[in-house]
């Protein structure tokens, strides 16, 4: 059974398929197979270069346009108010739809003027564009003034996160503003499957490391993840994790891994620790 949150008007998903690194002619299939699956949340961007495939894919599936959660993203030499706003036409465009479900800033910049971005986004919200509007890789600062000087309704705050990375101060900030944080890279990009403490969890309920990381992240409060996977086996045995049940003692043990290991981390990333 799909588990959700829900933010700013929205029931969000709590497992989506990311499709990051995905070009149009994987993306079409998988994304009709995760569809067919079950899969009600599908995250894209404007920078994945595969928004037309995943428009296809849902204007195939005829899943009913009310049970589906899309997510795009704006880019971030795009967030001048004209250039969010031609994105954002794109981005419908090309997916084919009406409107978005949430529509997020891909990074932050430095420099980038705040309450212009957020009053353009929420034109668009306004308009029905767009359900909701969030973003992404925001640090503790950034979300300050967002949330405390802007108040802008963030609806997520998408960020990194899984065993091996503590979040631990923008998770609490988010918990403490009832805003979800989703999980990108919620496998290490695929890394959890080699980890050893991970496996031993596994084994011993007769799941994967994958299911056990996954598990690990939506079992905590306002949590949602968006493993990325384009091979149907995969998509099943990442939607299978929310059949899984952790004890505390498996927990612990996810808790007590070294958690320094920032998988994602470009030239233009914020200062992460500000
Ligand atoms: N906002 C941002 O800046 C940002 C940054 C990075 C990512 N993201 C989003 O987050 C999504 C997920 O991150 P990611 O794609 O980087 O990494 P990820 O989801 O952590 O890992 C994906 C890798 O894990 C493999 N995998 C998936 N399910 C598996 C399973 N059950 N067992 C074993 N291996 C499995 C996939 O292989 P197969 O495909 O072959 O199954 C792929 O190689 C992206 O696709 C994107 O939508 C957002």
């Amino acid at each position: 059974m799909m588990e959700y949150l829900t933010t700013q008007g929205i029931q969000l998903p709590k497992l989506g398929l990311g499709t990051f690194r995905m070009p149009e002619d994987i993306c079409l299939p998988a994304v009709e197979s995760a569809l067919a699956l079950g899969y009600r949340h599908i995250d894209t961007a404007q920078m994945y270069d595969n928004e037309s495939a995943v428009g296809s894919a849902i204007a195939n599936a005829g899943v009913p346009r009310n049970e589906l959660h899309v997510t795009t993203k704006v880019w971030h030499t795009n967030l001048a108010p004209e250039a969010i706003l031609r994105s954002f036409d794109t981005s419908l465009a090309k997916l084919k739809l009406d409107y978005i479900d949430l529509f997020l800033v891909h990074w932050p910049t430095t420099g980038m003027d705040l309450p212009a971005m957020f009053e353009t986004l929420l034109r668009l919200r306004e308009e029905g564009r767009t359900r909701a509007i969030g973003v992404a890789n925001f640090t503790l600062p950034m979300l300050r003034t967002v949330v405390e000087e802007i108040g802008a309704p963030l609806a997520c705050n998408q960020i990194e996160y899984h065993p091996f990375l503590d979040q631990t101060p923008v998770y609490s900030y988010l918990r403490s503003h009832s805003i979800p944080l989703v999980a990108y890279c919620p496998l290490a990009q695929g890394k959890v499957t080699e980890d050893p403490v991970l496996q031993h969890i596994a084994d011993k309920h007769n799941a994967s490391p994958a299911q056990v990381a996954l598990r690990w992240l939506l079992d905590q409060d306002g949590v949602a993840a968006i493993p990325k996977s384009q091979r149907a086996e995969s998509q099943q045995a990442n939607l299978n994790a929310l059949k899984l049940v952790l004890d505390d003692e498996d927990r612990r043990v996810i808790n007590a891994l070294r958690k320094d290991q920032r998988r994602v981390n470009p030239p233009f990333a914020p200062h992460w620790d500000a």
